[in-house]
């Protein structure tokens, strides 16, 4: 591209927008003279720009292998014709950040839609692995509409222990409960923490990190078969190198976010989310990500799709096999291969075909124990559900695939705990009041309660009756918990509790009623008394990570999970 305003003088990127001194030619020059000053050519800089939009960090484990990936990304730019310019932006690592790396996934999505826009890059490859890492990412490419697509760094390789496979972190809550219940020794505990991360990469059981990344690619959004390589196999750092080359082709067809993340492809989301049996998270993140595109997605569109598709993968915790094996079957093409038939085929990806065109030549599952086919599905229908009721009456989550069956039609008396604070202290208190038959409720867990809406959801199971032998009660809250997570456990509570939500309004002994036939969340307390409460309800105070910077604005600004947790301000429909 050249530059009008000075000869035939290179112009770095074939976007307009300058740094502003008030004088376009003198903007386009010192861009010139600051990229020769990193030794780069004029031939450079007539390429197209890729931005390689880098979310490795130190503090994040799953994100760590990026270097190498963005390394290959940049050969394969290179090589089609393109400019690889690679940029940090914050990267949320799950198990580093306090109080939880969801208080700051809008952070990250504004950081990486500014940074796309400011800076000048004709496309983006973004490069993410850790849960929250990947839909914001999403969100920005949604937002600023560039050329975009995202390639995830993996899954890790099962871990190993004593002959058996172990699944991060599905297995570091087993056992931690069975350490917590006496059952296992600290020598126990001391070699599964040796043995349960073998290698680079996200968690490798189907949690929200392979979810995150298995929904990317149904969206149309990662080059066919990204989702399921692990991070240690070769063959990911080849896929890196053909995305990068992908990329450049992106920009000269100017196929934006907006022509491929389109209602059917969400649609498309969805349906793999139900076929995998994966995260309660994707239901907020996709909510989020349809807001920043101007879809319309109400939560029963979940519920819908679910009852619609079954479960052709069985992936732990609702099912047998993790990454690794679904890697070996044939990845999410396979998965896709046999939904087919239910899903937009006419949707577009980055590839510049359909869905349907990319399928074409996708070969049947490689291994049916873990992607079986449509005839002969793991179950029905997808393993996630929406509540409604008066505890809920702006939505609720349940993964009953992952839940105990016999207590998802349950009436039980109310413990509650006030706040995570108020849980942590009382849980596995002795004298706690509490039988196996109850129903355990954590307030202040959501959005602005929490603050942040933690994966504190799967309550745990009080000392003295894990003592007894009881594994899952059922639990209820306007928390999240993690896809590596699981039992009967009732998530996403709207409005939640610190908003004055009828949740803040159980008491002690109250009843509560699960009714997964028929989708309803009730607290079994007369209206009249239910009236009293919420007239003498207070709100609670503002937790100190609230006061100031970004805490205020999110907690100031940020929706409900039923709007996907996003900032008013972000979304589509925002009137500014
Ligand atoms: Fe990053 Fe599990 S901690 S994916």
């Amino acid at each position: 591209m050249s530059d009008p305003t000075s000869g035939n003088r290179p112009a770095i990127s074939g976007r307009q927008e300058l740094t502003n001194y008030g004088d376009p030619g003198f903007s386009q020059f010192m861009r010139r003279a600051f990229a020769k000053g990193m030794g780069y050519t004029d031939a450079d800089m007539r390429r197209p720009v890729i931005g390689i939009c880098n979310s490795w960090s130190e503090l994040n484990h799953c994100n760590r292998c990026l270097r190498d990936v963005a390394e290959a990304v940049k050969r394969g730019v290179w090589a089609a014709g393109g400019w690889p310019l690679e940029f940090p932006t914050i990267s949320l690592g799950e198990i580093f950040l306090s109080p939880t790396a969801m208080l700051f996934r809008n952070l990250m999505a504004m950081d990486a839609e500014e940074m796309t826009r400011a800076q000048p890059v004709d496309g983006v490859v973004f490069l993410a692995n850790c849960d929250k890492t990947t839909p914001a990412y999403l969100m920005a490419a949604a937002s600023a509409d560039l050329p975009a697509m995202v390639v995830t760094g993996g899954p890790m390789l099962n871990g190993r222990w004593r002959g058996q496979d172990l699944g991060a972190c599905t297995d570091c809550r087993r056992y931690w409960t069975e350490y917590r219940a006496g059952t296992i020794s600290d020598g126990d505990l001391g070699e599964l923490e040796q043995a349960l991360f073998r290698s680079a990469g996200h968690c490798m059981v189907m949690g929200t990190a392979s979810t995150m990344a298995s929904i990317t690619e149904a969206l149309g959004m990662t080059m066919p078969g990204g989702a399921a390589i692990p991070a240690a196999d070769s063959a990911r750092i080849r896929f890196a190198e053909e995305a990068g080359r992908r990329m450049v082709a992106l920009v000269e067809e100017d196929l934006r976010p907006s022509r491929i993340m389109t209602p059917g492809a969400v649609d498309n989301a969805i349906r793999v989310l139900m076929a995998i049996g994966g995260s309660t998270n994707a239901v907020v993140h996709l909510l989020a990500i349809a807001g920043r595109l101007g879809i319309e997605l109400p939560l029963e569109r979940f519920d819908d799709l679910s009852r619609e598709t079954p479960q052709v993968a069985s992936m732990r915790p609702a099912g047998k096999f993790q990454m690794q094996e679904l890697f070996e079957a044939g990845g999410i093409p396979a998965v896709m291969r046999e939904l087919l038939p239910l899903l937009d085929g006419g949707a577009m990806t980055v590839t510049g075909k359909t869905v349907a065109e990319n399928l074409a030549a996708t070969p049947p599952s490689l291994r049916p124990e873990v992607v079986s086919p449509l005839a002969e599905p793991f179950a029905p229908e997808g393993g996630l559900a929406i509540l409604r009721g008066n505890l809920a009456p702006r939505g609720a989550v349940i993964k009953h695939a992952a839940a105990t069956p016999a207590l998802l039609q349950h009436r039980g008396r109310a413990v509650v705990f006030t706040s995570l604070e108020d849980m942590a202290r009382r849980v596995n208190d002795p004298d706690l009041d509490v039988r196996p038959e109850d129903v355990l409720v954590l307030q202040g867990a959501g959005p602005v309660g929490g603050p942040g809406m933690p994966e504190s959801g799967m309550i745990p199971i009080p000392r003295k009756l894990l003592e007894q032998g009881v594994r899952d009660m059922v639990r209820v809250s306007d928390a999240r918990m993690s896809g590596t997570a699981y039992g009967t456990v009732v998530l996403h509570v709207a409005p939640e509790a610190a908003v004055g939500g009828p949740l803040a309004l159980v008491r002690d002994g109250d009843e509560i009623a699960l009714d997964l036939a028929n989708r309803r969340i009730d607290l079994l307390v007369d209206d009249a008394e239910l009236a009293r409460r919420q007239a003498a309800w207070t709100p609670p105070p503002v937790p100190a990570a609230s006061r100031r910077g970004w805490g205020w604005l999110h907690a100031t600004r940020v929706l409900q999970a039923d709007q996907g947790c996003d900032l008013d301000f972000l979304r589509a429909d925002w009137q500014g």
